[in-house]
Formats: structure tokens, sequence, C-alpha cells
């Protein structure tokens, strides 16, 4: 069966992983034929296919829409922590907030996975705002993984997920303990951010116009063309002026003439022009 590495033919993977890319962006490197079989083996199992062509054929016809969706969300990867590299915060606290001044922000983050990246963006606002500014920010979180966009929304972390990042101060005053041991993100927290389902390949234009967006850790899974298609396209959707943070391994390139860099000390930012 297809639980095993074995079992996955080069043409088999050659289909899966063009229909992979052509469906969400991912790009499967040559040796990932492990990654694939750990991940999809039970669904194949369970739907009884024993070739990953079969079921691309299966998918590729249509009608399939949420077994189309379980292959997706089990291909995403969705590791994340609490203010992970800590610059973006630092900078969105130091630059961009104190220049923004009483403003109501719009922030998107565009790879939201379980919510640490947002939520730690509106426990940043909340400590600048320090509960006394009018401003009525609202932090957009999107996600292709309908799973971790559930979980999302629930604010629900186990103590595991909780140690990753967040400092104690930060656990007593933005979480309340539940019964079951979890921690959840207190309301003044969790009503800033609103959770949506989109594939970053699809189009923008319904999520508005915004002063930054965070879009890190996920551009490193595609093409360089796609990159740059979307980090064009977030230019469009960003004010003048607007900030686009990106992660500690991704790198703006042949992009000069829309976005200039920010170097922070520590960190960089990139402005729109
Ligand atoms: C490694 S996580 C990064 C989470 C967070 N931004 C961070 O830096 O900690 C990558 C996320 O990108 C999402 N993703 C992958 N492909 C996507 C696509 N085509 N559209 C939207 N999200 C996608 C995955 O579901 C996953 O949650």
């Amino acid at each position: 069966m297809l639980g095993s590495t074995n079992a996955i033919t080069p043409k088999g993977y050659d289909v899966f992983r063009e229909y992979l890319e052509k469906v969400c962006g991912i790009m499967l490197s040559d040796n990932k034929q492990y990654l694939v079989a750990s991940r999809l083996g039970k669904i194949l199992e369970r739907e009884n296919i024993a070739k990953l062509e079969d079921l691309v054929v299966l998918l590729s016809r249509g009608g399939k829409s949420a077994l189309k969706e379980e292959v997706i969300n089990a291909m995403t990867t969705n590791e994340t922590l609490w203010f992970r590299d800590a610059h973006p915060f630092n900078i969105l606290k130091s630059k961009i907030l104190p220049e923004k001044g009483n403003k109501s922000l719009r922030i998107w983050s565009a790879a939201s996975s379980t919510g640490q990246e947002p939520y730690s963006i509106s426990i940043t606002l909340e400590e600048f705002r320090s509960g006394s500014s009018i401003a009525a920010d609202k932090i957009i979180a999107t996600d292709i993984c309908t799973n971790i966009l559930a979980h999302a929304k629930q604010a629900e972390y186990d103590h595991l997920a909780i140690a990753r990042g967040l400092s104690d101060s930060m656990q007593k005053n933005y979480f309340d303990k539940l019964e079951n041991g979890s921690w959840k993100i207190k309301p003044n927290i969790r009503n800033r951010v609103d959770f949506k389902y989109l594939n970053l390949i699809d189009s923008y234009a319904s999520l508005g116009k915004f002063d930054v967006i965070f879009c890190r850790n996920v551009l490193i899974y595609f093409s360089a063309e796609l990159k740059l298609d979307i980090l064009t396209r977030m230019h469009k959707v960003l004010n003048p002026g607007g900030y686009l943070f990106l992660g500690g391994s991704e790198a703006l390139s042949g992009l000069s003439s829309m976005y200039d860099i920010i170097q922070c000390h520590p960190g960089i930012v990139y402005q729109a022009k």
C-alpha cells in the first residue's frame, strides 16, 4: 500500500507533484516520496486507491472537493510559534505603530497556520495601544488548510504549544486557563482577528487594502515565479508606504521597483513604494 515509499512509482510521484503545485503552489523536491507516503497513506487506504496517479485522476475529474481539501490539508506544513523570529513584532511595535499613531490599522497575516502569528500581532497591538486608544485595528488571518483554520479560530492551545515562544507574563496577561488544562486567548486579543480561507494563488481582491502584511515561512514552498507573482499582487493591496514582512530565510529579489528595503537593526522590513 501507499503507506510505504516503495509503493510510489516515479510516474505516480511526478503526476502528484505536478497536481499539487497546480492547485496550491506547493512544490515537492525530487526526494519527498516518504513525506507523501506518510501524509497520504491513510487517506488512500481508506479510499481504496492503490496508486498515486489514480488519486490525481479522481481529483482532476472534479466533484471530490472534500477529498481534495483533505489531500491539500495533509500536504501543508503548519509549523509555527509565538512571536516567531521576534524582529517583525519589535519592528511593528517600535517603528510602524509609532509612525501610524492613532490611525486604525489593517494587517494581513497571509499564512496564519494555527493562529500564533496573528495573535502575536494582536498582543503587540494591545501592548502598544495600552487599552487607551480609540484605534479599531483589524487583523485578517488567512490560510489554505481548513483544519488549522478551525483550530486557530478556537484559540485554544495545550501546554506544549503555549511553551513555544510565549513569556510567562504574556501567558498570564492574555490567556485564560481552561478546565481541560489548555489555555484560551482572551476575547480582547481574539476579537481583533478574523480568520478566512484563502489560497495564495487566488485573487486577493476581496480582502481590501492593508497597512502591513506578514507573509512569512510560506513562500519557501513555492516556485520563484509564483513568489514574484504573489509579492507583486500583495503590493497592489498594500496602502502606499505599507509594510511587508517575510520569513527569516525568504528574501525579496527582482522587486526593487515596488518595495524599498528598510534595515531595522536588527531585522528587515519591506516598504511599498
Ligand atoms: C510553516 S507555516 C507558517 C506559519 C506562520 N506564517 C509562521 O511564520 O509561523 C506555512 C503555512 O502556509 C500555509 N499554506 C501553504 N500553501 C498555501 C497556499 N497556497 N495558500 C495559503 N496558505 C498556504 C500552510 O497551510 C501553513 O499553515
